[in-house]
């Protein structure tokens, strides 16, 4: 029984149990700070991916969404990957299903399709080449075609656009959490700290963007934090990735653009959940191995660049 264990307590627990099962326990950035601070690693969507493609353990716990933990299945294939949370999914990777895919470049032969990590590995399976927030340009940019269909985020496919000659088509998804941050939030955080820098994630709105200092995915904004000459940060994006650049960066002060959005599917995940992943070692995610060595083909162009 672990219900009358405060956080300490239990981070130990789960320490000790995942050594005993040979496990690694991954967390995305964007994670509740106690899943962090028990994690053996915590990193973007770029940085896990990489990290699952080389652990040594028989288990990774994955703390993080659905397609995440997918990603790491794909990439480490005949290690186990624990879900703490089965349904803590991605609201804008179901925003394109496989038939939906396959539908889609019927309308437009010849094109090679982006896929940005946040969708199904069904979806991946069917694309030319996926990419993360940090390496969207460079993906798109290494094609030799023209013209690039690009899946699911509008906005990032929008902050590609603007950055490349190609001509990118996109899909028409969105994440509920950046799309939800809107410029006067921005305007209204920078008049409380003018002095602040704004740092906006590619998922934001375009007029958002705009606005920002700097566009950087979350890998980028911990990289960034403790680069900058800026004492203060407004982050459009999820707050969670605020633990852990506090963490790193005791001088300097981070404000969320927004004191009320977040992702809920990435607060689903919690100490007491990924304990009972690894005691009960379930729920696992498992990818079909005919839809894994076609997914694997897609992520493996891009961790290569
Ligand atoms: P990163 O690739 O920056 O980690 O972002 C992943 C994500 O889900 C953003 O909403
Ligand atoms: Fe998906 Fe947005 Fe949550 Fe990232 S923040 S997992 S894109 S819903």
């Amino acid at each position: 029984m672990i219900d009358h264990l405060d956080k300490a307590e239990l981070s130990l627990r789960v320490r000790e149990l995942a050594q005993a099962r040979n496990a690694i326990v991954l967390a995305h950035n964007y994670q509740i700070g106690e899943v962090q601070d028990v994690a053996d690693f915590v990193g973007d969507s770029l940085e896990l991916s990489r990290k699952a493609a080389a652990v040594s353990q028989d288990v990774i716990v994955f703390c993080g969404v659905h397609f995440m933990a997918e990603t790491a299945s794909i990439l480490a294939p005949g290690k186990i990957v624990l879900l703490p949370d089965e349904h803590a999914g991605c609201p804008m990777a179901d925003m394109i299903t496989a038939p939906d895919l396959e539908a889609w470049k019927a309308r437009y032969p010849g094109r090679p399709v982006v896929c940005y990590v946040n969708t199904s590995a069904a979806v991946k399976a069917g694309c030319d080449v996926c990419c993360t927030s940090s390496n969207a340009v460079r993906v798109v940019e290494s094609l030799p075609d023209r013209e690039v269909l690009f899946a699911p985020d509008r906005n990032l496919a929008d902050f590609v656009a603007r950055r490349t000659t190609k001509t990118i088509i996109p899909w028409d998804g969105h994440c509920y959490v950046h799309n939800n941050i809107h410029v006067r939030d921005v305007r209204e955080k920078k008049a409380l700290h003018p002095e602040a820098e704004v740092w906006a994630h590619p998922e934001c709105r375009p007029e958002v963007a705009d606005l920002a200092d700097k566009v950087l995915s979350t890998g980028q904004m911990v990289q960034e934090a403790p680069r900058t000459a800026a004492r203060e940060i407004i982050l459009v994006t999820e707050p969670g990735i605020i633990h852990r650049l506090k963490k790193d960066n005791p001088g300097k002060e981070f404000y969320p653009a927004h004191d009320g959005i977040y992702c809920v599917n990435m607060k689903k995940i919690t100490l007491r959940k990924v304990y009972h992943a690894l005691d009960q070692m379930a729920p696992r995610v498992e990818v079909p191995p005919d839809i894994a060595e076609r997914a694997r083909g897609t992520i493996e162009k891009m961790v290569k660049l």
